[in-house]
Protein backbone atom coordinates (compact mmCIF):
# COMPACT_ATOMS: atom_id res chain seq x y z
CA UNK A 1 0.00 0.00 0.00
CA UNK A 2 2.25 3.28 -1.15
CA UNK A 3 -0.67 5.68 0.46
CA UNK A 4 -0.36 4.23 4.03
CA UNK A 5 0.82 7.08 6.52
CA UNK A 6 -0.44 9.73 3.46
CA UNK A 7 -3.00 12.42 2.97
CA UNK A 8 -5.48 12.93 0.18
CA UNK A 9 -7.55 15.62 -1.05
CA UNK A 10 -10.41 14.37 -3.89
CA UNK A 11 -12.89 17.05 -5.02
CA UNK A 12 -15.91 15.87 -6.91
CA UNK A 13 -15.96 12.81 -4.58
CA UNK A 14 -19.37 12.83 -3.97
CA UNK A 15 -19.89 11.08 -7.40
CA UNK A 16 -18.76 9.24 -10.29
CA UNK A 17 -14.79 9.31 -10.86
CA UNK A 18 -14.36 11.01 -7.59
CA UNK A 19 -16.12 9.05 -5.54
CA UNK A 20 -14.56 5.76 -6.91
CA UNK A 21 -11.27 7.62 -6.49
CA UNK A 22 -11.71 8.06 -3.05
CA UNK A 23 -12.19 4.69 -2.49
CA UNK A 24 -9.12 3.36 -4.27
CA UNK A 25 -7.06 5.55 -2.59
CA UNK A 26 -8.65 4.36 1.29
CA UNK A 27 -7.89 0.55 -0.54
CA UNK A 28 -4.69 1.77 -0.67
CA UNK A 29 -3.94 2.99 2.38
CA UNK A 30 -4.45 6.68 2.98
CA UNK A 31 -6.69 8.96 4.69
CA UNK A 32 -8.98 10.61 2.28
CA UNK A 33 -10.55 14.23 2.31
CA UNK A 34 -13.77 13.49 -0.03
CA UNK A 35 -14.58 16.81 -0.87
CA UNK A 36 -17.53 18.07 -3.12
CA UNK A 37 -19.93 20.65 -3.63
CA UNK A 38 -22.28 18.54 -2.68
CA UNK A 39 -21.81 18.28 1.33
CA UNK A 40 -24.13 15.73 1.92
CA UNK A 41 -22.83 13.40 -0.87
CA UNK A 42 -19.82 13.82 0.53
CA UNK A 43 -20.50 13.44 4.12
CA UNK A 44 -22.68 9.80 2.59
CA UNK A 45 -19.27 8.76 0.65
CA UNK A 46 -16.66 9.72 3.71
CA UNK A 47 -19.69 7.03 6.25
CA UNK A 48 -19.49 4.26 3.74
CA UNK A 49 -15.21 4.49 3.54
CA UNK A 50 -15.41 4.53 7.62
CA UNK A 51 -18.06 1.62 8.00
CA UNK A 52 -15.49 -0.71 5.58
CA UNK A 53 -12.38 0.39 8.03
CA UNK A 54 -11.01 3.19 6.52
CA UNK A 55 -10.10 6.78 7.20
CA UNK A 56 -12.02 9.48 5.83
CA UNK A 57 -13.36 12.67 6.36
CA UNK A 58 -15.91 14.84 4.21
CA UNK A 59 -15.51 18.82 3.44
CA UNK A 60 -18.32 20.94 1.27
CA UNK A 61 -16.34 22.79 -1.16
CA UNK A 62 -17.12 24.64 -4.20
CA UNK A 63 -13.79 24.76 -6.29
CA UNK A 64 -14.88 27.74 -8.11
CA UNK A 65 -14.79 29.98 -4.76
CA UNK A 66 -11.06 30.55 -3.11
CA UNK A 67 -12.10 31.05 0.08
CA UNK A 68 -14.04 27.72 0.24
CA UNK A 69 -10.83 25.83 -1.40
CA UNK A 70 -8.40 27.21 0.95
CA UNK A 71 -11.02 25.89 3.69
CA UNK A 72 -10.78 22.46 2.52
CA UNK A 73 -6.67 22.83 2.46
CA UNK A 74 -7.07 23.91 5.91
CA UNK A 75 -9.31 20.91 6.73
CA UNK A 76 -6.82 18.25 5.74
CA UNK A 77 -4.32 20.03 7.36
CA UNK A 78 -5.84 20.41 10.60
CA UNK A 79 -7.18 16.71 10.43
CA UNK A 80 -3.47 14.85 9.71
CA UNK A 81 -1.38 17.82 9.36
CA UNK A 82 0.16 17.04 5.88
CA UNK A 83 -1.65 16.43 1.95
CA UNK A 84 0.14 13.97 0.14
CA UNK A 85 -1.46 13.77 -2.94
CA UNK A 86 -5.12 15.27 -4.23
CA UNK A 87 -6.89 14.37 -7.53
CA UNK A 88 -8.34 17.59 -9.10
CA UNK A 89 -11.14 16.32 -9.99
CA UNK A 90 -14.49 18.09 -9.86
CA UNK A 91 -16.21 18.82 -12.99
CA UNK A 92 -19.70 19.64 -14.86
CA UNK A 93 -20.47 19.00 -18.14
CA UNK A 94 -21.64 22.03 -20.32
CA UNK A 95 -23.49 21.34 -23.53
CA UNK A 96 -23.78 23.44 -26.76
CA UNK A 97 -21.23 25.05 -29.84
CA UNK A 98 -20.18 27.88 -29.88
CA UNK A 99 -22.88 29.63 -31.83
CA UNK A 100 -25.77 28.18 -29.39
CA UNK A 101 -23.96 27.96 -25.75
CA UNK A 102 -24.64 31.31 -23.33
CA UNK A 103 -21.62 33.30 -22.33
CA UNK A 104 -22.88 32.60 -19.01
CA UNK A 105 -22.76 28.56 -19.44
CA UNK A 106 -19.22 29.26 -21.11
CA UNK A 107 -18.44 31.34 -17.87
CA UNK A 108 -19.94 28.39 -15.71
CA UNK A 109 -17.70 25.55 -17.21
CA UNK A 110 -14.23 28.07 -16.84
CA UNK A 111 -15.59 28.42 -13.25
CA UNK A 112 -15.69 25.47 -12.32
CA UNK A 113 -13.55 22.87 -14.63
CA UNK A 114 -10.60 25.40 -14.80
CA UNK A 115 -10.66 27.89 -12.15
CA UNK A 116 -11.58 25.24 -10.11
CA UNK A 117 -8.83 23.35 -10.82
CA UNK A 118 -5.94 26.52 -10.61
CA UNK A 119 -7.79 27.14 -7.00
CA UNK A 120 -7.27 23.61 -5.88
CA UNK A 121 -4.12 23.36 -7.65
CA UNK A 122 -3.02 26.79 -5.99
CA UNK A 123 -4.11 26.14 -2.75
CA UNK A 124 -2.47 22.57 -2.31
CA UNK A 125 0.52 23.00 -3.68
CA UNK A 126 2.73 24.50 -0.82
CA UNK A 127 2.08 21.32 1.25
CA UNK A 128 2.81 19.01 -2.14
CA UNK A 129 6.03 20.73 -2.19
CA UNK A 130 6.54 19.49 2.10
CA UNK A 131 5.82 16.17 1.20
CA UNK A 132 7.34 15.99 -2.31
CA UNK A 133 3.88 15.05 -3.54
CA UNK A 134 1.59 14.35 -6.57
CA UNK A 135 -1.44 16.22 -8.48
CA UNK A 136 -3.66 14.35 -10.75
CA UNK A 137 -6.05 16.38 -12.90
CA UNK A 138 -9.13 14.81 -14.32
CA UNK A 139 -9.13 16.65 -18.07
CA UNK A 140 -10.93 14.88 -21.07
CA UNK A 141 -10.40 13.22 -24.26
CA UNK A 142 -11.53 16.71 -25.76
CA UNK A 143 -8.64 18.28 -24.48
CA UNK A 144 -6.94 16.58 -26.73
CA UNK A 145 -9.01 15.89 -30.15
CA UNK A 146 -12.17 17.46 -31.33
CA UNK A 147 -15.60 16.23 -30.81
CA UNK A 148 -19.00 18.22 -32.00
CA UNK A 149 -20.85 19.91 -29.52
CA UNK A 150 -19.54 20.99 -26.45
CA UNK A 151 -17.33 24.02 -27.53
CA UNK A 152 -17.21 25.40 -23.84
CA UNK A 153 -16.84 22.18 -21.94
CA UNK A 154 -13.21 20.88 -24.24
CA UNK A 155 -12.01 24.92 -24.16
CA UNK A 156 -12.21 24.02 -20.08
CA UNK A 157 -10.63 20.67 -19.88
CA UNK A 158 -7.96 22.10 -22.39
CA UNK A 159 -6.94 24.77 -20.24
CA UNK A 160 -6.78 22.18 -17.31
CA UNK A 161 -4.29 19.92 -19.43
CA UNK A 162 -2.08 22.93 -20.35
CA UNK A 163 -2.13 23.57 -16.72
CA UNK A 164 -1.05 20.00 -15.87
CA UNK A 165 1.81 20.14 -18.25
CA UNK A 166 3.04 24.17 -16.59
CA UNK A 167 2.79 23.12 -13.20
CA UNK A 168 5.24 19.79 -13.74
CA UNK A 169 7.43 22.37 -15.25
CA UNK A 170 7.23 24.75 -12.65
CA UNK A 171 7.28 22.18 -9.25
CA UNK A 172 9.76 19.30 -10.65
CA UNK A 173 12.35 21.04 -8.76
CA UNK A 174 10.41 20.30 -5.49
CA UNK A 175 10.30 16.15 -6.39
CA UNK A 176 6.24 17.12 -6.94
CA UNK A 177 4.91 15.17 -10.21
CA UNK A 178 1.95 16.38 -12.00
CA UNK A 179 -0.21 14.57 -14.48
CA UNK A 180 -4.30 14.48 -15.65
CA UNK A 181 -5.99 11.54 -16.72
CA UNK A 182 -8.26 12.34 -20.42
CA UNK A 183 -11.22 10.12 -19.70
CA UNK A 184 -13.09 8.94 -22.46
CA UNK A 185 -16.94 8.07 -21.85
CA UNK A 186 -17.39 6.81 -18.47
CA UNK A 187 -20.82 6.39 -17.23
CA UNK A 188 -21.68 8.51 -14.56
CA UNK A 189 -24.51 11.12 -13.51
CA UNK A 190 -22.31 13.69 -15.57
CA UNK A 191 -22.06 11.59 -18.80
CA UNK A 192 -25.85 10.39 -18.44
CA UNK A 193 -27.83 13.83 -17.97
CA UNK A 194 -26.69 14.54 -21.54
CA UNK A 195 -28.38 11.77 -22.91
CA UNK A 196 -31.32 11.75 -20.60
CA UNK A 197 -32.22 15.16 -21.58
CA UNK A 198 -32.86 14.72 -25.24
CA UNK A 199 -33.99 11.34 -24.65
CA UNK A 200 -38.13 11.38 -24.93
CA UNK A 201 -38.11 7.55 -23.07
CA UNK A 202 -35.38 4.41 -21.33
CA UNK A 203 -35.59 3.24 -25.20
CA UNK A 204 -34.13 5.63 -26.56
CA UNK A 205 -31.84 6.87 -23.77
CA UNK A 206 -30.73 3.35 -24.03
CA UNK A 207 -30.48 4.07 -28.11
CA UNK A 208 -28.24 7.19 -27.34
CA UNK A 209 -25.67 5.77 -24.98
CA UNK A 210 -25.12 2.88 -27.55
CA UNK A 211 -24.07 5.90 -30.15
CA UNK A 212 -21.17 6.79 -28.06
CA UNK A 213 -20.17 3.48 -27.44
CA UNK A 214 -20.33 2.02 -31.26
CA UNK A 215 -16.99 5.34 -31.85
CA UNK A 216 -15.00 3.47 -29.26
CA UNK A 217 -12.77 0.46 -30.17
CA UNK A 218 -13.29 -1.26 -26.89
CA UNK A 219 -17.51 -1.08 -27.63
CA UNK A 220 -18.24 -0.32 -24.02
CA UNK A 221 -18.46 2.22 -21.33
CA UNK A 222 -15.66 2.74 -18.82
CA UNK A 223 -16.29 2.42 -15.15
CA UNK A 224 -15.71 4.51 -12.76
CA UNK A 225 -13.61 2.25 -11.10
CA UNK A 226 -11.48 1.69 -14.37
CA UNK A 227 -10.51 5.71 -14.17
CA UNK A 228 -9.40 5.59 -10.49
CA UNK A 229 -7.07 2.51 -10.90
CA UNK A 230 -5.24 5.30 -13.72
CA UNK A 231 -5.46 7.74 -11.09
CA UNK A 232 -4.11 5.90 -8.38
CA UNK A 233 -1.47 4.91 -10.51
CA UNK A 234 -0.60 8.21 -11.12
CA UNK A 235 -0.44 9.09 -7.40
CA UNK A 236 1.63 7.12 -6.37
CA UNK A 237 5.55 5.95 -6.81
CA UNK A 238 4.00 3.47 -9.30
CA UNK A 239 4.53 6.40 -11.64
CA UNK A 240 7.64 7.76 -10.24
CA UNK A 241 9.28 9.03 -13.48
CA UNK A 242 5.86 10.20 -15.53
CA UNK A 243 4.83 13.97 -14.98
CA UNK A 244 3.64 16.60 -17.42
CA UNK A 245 1.54 13.92 -19.10
CA UNK A 246 -2.23 13.89 -20.10
CA UNK A 247 -3.18 10.03 -20.15
CA UNK A 248 -5.91 9.10 -22.35
CA UNK A 249 -7.89 6.31 -20.73
CA UNK A 250 -10.62 6.34 -23.65
CA UNK A 251 -10.95 2.57 -24.87
CA UNK A 252 -8.88 3.43 -27.77
CA UNK A 253 -10.55 6.77 -28.97
CA UNK A 254 -8.00 8.53 -30.15
CA UNK A 255 -5.36 6.70 -31.20
CA UNK A 256 -7.49 3.83 -32.77
CA UNK A 257 -9.66 5.63 -35.33
N1 LIG B 1 -18.08 10.89 -17.21
C1 LIG B 1 -17.34 11.10 -18.29
O1 LIG B 1 -17.60 10.53 -19.35
C2 LIG B 1 -16.15 12.00 -18.21
C3 LIG B 1 -15.27 12.02 -19.31
C4 LIG B 1 -14.16 12.86 -19.27
C5 LIG B 1 -13.93 13.65 -18.16
N2 LIG B 1 -14.81 13.60 -17.10
C6 LIG B 1 -14.51 14.46 -15.96
O2 LIG B 1 -14.43 13.66 -14.80
C7 LIG B 1 -14.71 14.46 -13.66
C8 LIG B 1 -15.71 13.74 -12.79
O3 LIG B 1 -16.91 13.61 -13.54
P1 LIG B 1 -17.97 12.43 -13.31
O4 LIG B 1 -18.28 11.89 -14.63
O5 LIG B 1 -17.53 11.55 -12.20
O6 LIG B 1 -19.23 13.33 -12.89
P2 LIG B 1 -20.23 13.30 -11.67
O7 LIG B 1 -21.26 14.32 -12.01
O8 LIG B 1 -20.64 11.92 -11.35
O9 LIG B 1 -19.33 13.85 -10.46
C9 LIG B 1 -18.85 15.16 -10.43
C10 LIG B 1 -18.84 15.64 -8.99
O10 LIG B 1 -18.29 16.96 -8.97
C11 LIG B 1 -19.04 17.72 -8.07
N3 LIG B 1 -18.93 19.14 -8.39
C12 LIG B 1 -19.48 19.80 -9.44
N4 LIG B 1 -19.19 21.11 -9.37
C13 LIG B 1 -18.45 21.28 -8.25
C14 LIG B 1 -17.88 22.41 -7.62
N5 LIG B 1 -18.03 23.65 -8.12
N6 LIG B 1 -17.17 22.22 -6.48
C15 LIG B 1 -17.03 20.99 -5.94
N7 LIG B 1 -17.58 19.89 -6.47
C16 LIG B 1 -18.29 20.03 -7.61
C17 LIG B 1 -20.48 17.23 -8.22
O11 LIG B 1 -21.26 17.56 -7.07
C18 LIG B 1 -20.26 15.73 -8.38
O12 LIG B 1 -20.30 15.05 -7.14
C19 LIG B 1 -15.20 15.80 -14.19
O13 LIG B 1 -14.13 16.74 -14.14
C20 LIG B 1 -15.57 15.49 -15.62
O14 LIG B 1 -15.49 16.63 -16.45
C21 LIG B 1 -15.90 12.81 -17.11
Amino acid sequence: MRLSERTAVVTGAASGIGRATARRFAEDGASVLVADRDGEGAEAVAALLREDGFAARAAAVDVADEASVAAMVEAAIAWTGRIDTVAANAGIMVEGSILSVSVANWQRAMDVNSTGAFLTARHALPHLVKSAGTLVFTASTVALAGMKGIAAYAASKGAVAALARQLAADFAEHGVRVNAVAPGAVRTPLSESQFRARAKDDAEFEALLGQVIARYPLKRWCTPEEIAEVILFLATSRSAWITGQILPVDGGLLELR
